[in-house]
């Protein structure tokens, strides 16, 4: 394979920033300095480091689960089924983990790797790294609600950051209603507390996105796949994935 599409894979960078790296003489095939991307590797037979350290193939690995209910965002539980159960061997081998929780009944997009930096900044704060969530809401969001997201609700043991509450569609004969909440942090039930502040319900919850990640929505509920090169040239624009 090329080496620019092995050293992507390894989550050294995007393939402009890769390029440049190789342009500084960073990276070694055997015990050669290697300059050029186009160049062929055998990544199972080559020794290939990139600031002299050996990069395993596939070193860093990335998948996007479709959460199902009922499925707990952790990597062991005694009692209940983990979202590493629903991922194949590789990822079992590999150690994955998923970047931040979702309550046991959300559903919708986590990221799971092994990366433990690419999910410290996705995870920071001075990351900035929106989620959208889809709500569908017992009771009515009001624009004055819109207006209290965006000021920051104030919870019991936190004020929230501003935030964004769409409201896509409304029904005012059943009393619900189907938004699209962005927020920034992601403390413990965030959403459902935000929106019990205002005196309603979350009664389904559906994460959609998470920065520069939309949920595939070609994955059914429980299903995964690796994220795609793209992807991770959008992780690496978005200065997470080191
Ligand atoms: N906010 C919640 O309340 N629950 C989640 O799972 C995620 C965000």
């Amino acid at each position: 394979m090329r080496l620019d599409k092995f050293l992507v894979a390894c989550g050294i960078g995007s393939r402009t920033e890769v390029k440049l790296l190789l342009k500084k003489k960073t990276v070694r095939v055997n015990d050669s300095i290697v300059t050029s991307g186009k160049t062929q590797v055998d990544e199972t037979a080559d020794t290939i480091s990139y600031q002299g350290q050996v990069l395993g193939y596939e070193q860093f690995v990335y998948y996007m689960l479709n959460k199902p209910s009922g499925v707990i965002s952790a990597t062991e539980d005694k009692a209940h089924k983990t979202v590493l159960d629903l991922l194949d061997d590789t990822a079992k081998k590999k150690q994955v983990f998923p970047v931040g929780r979702l309550d046991r009944d959300t559903t919708g997009l986590l990221l799971m790797t092994n990366n433990g930096a690419l999910a410290h900044a996705m995870l920071s704060p001075k990351k900035h790294v929106d989620k959208v969530y889809e709500a569908q809401i017992a009771g009515l969001m009001t624009p004055e609600d819109v207006e209290a997201f965006e000021a920051g609700i104030v919870l019991e043991d936190f004020t929230c950051q501003p935030a964004k509450l769409a409201i896509i569609t409304s029904d005012s004969k059943k009393e619900t209603c189907l938004v699209h909440i962005t927020i920034r942090e992601g403390k413990f039930h965030q959403v459902k507390r935000m929106v019990a502040s205002r005196g309603k319900t979350v009664v389904q919850l559906k994460r959609l996105t998470m920065g520069p990640l939309k949920l595939d929505d070609k994955l059914a509920l429980g299903a995964y796949r690796r994220l795609t090169e793209k992807e991770l040239e959008a992780l690496a624009a978005f200065d997470v994935l080191l």
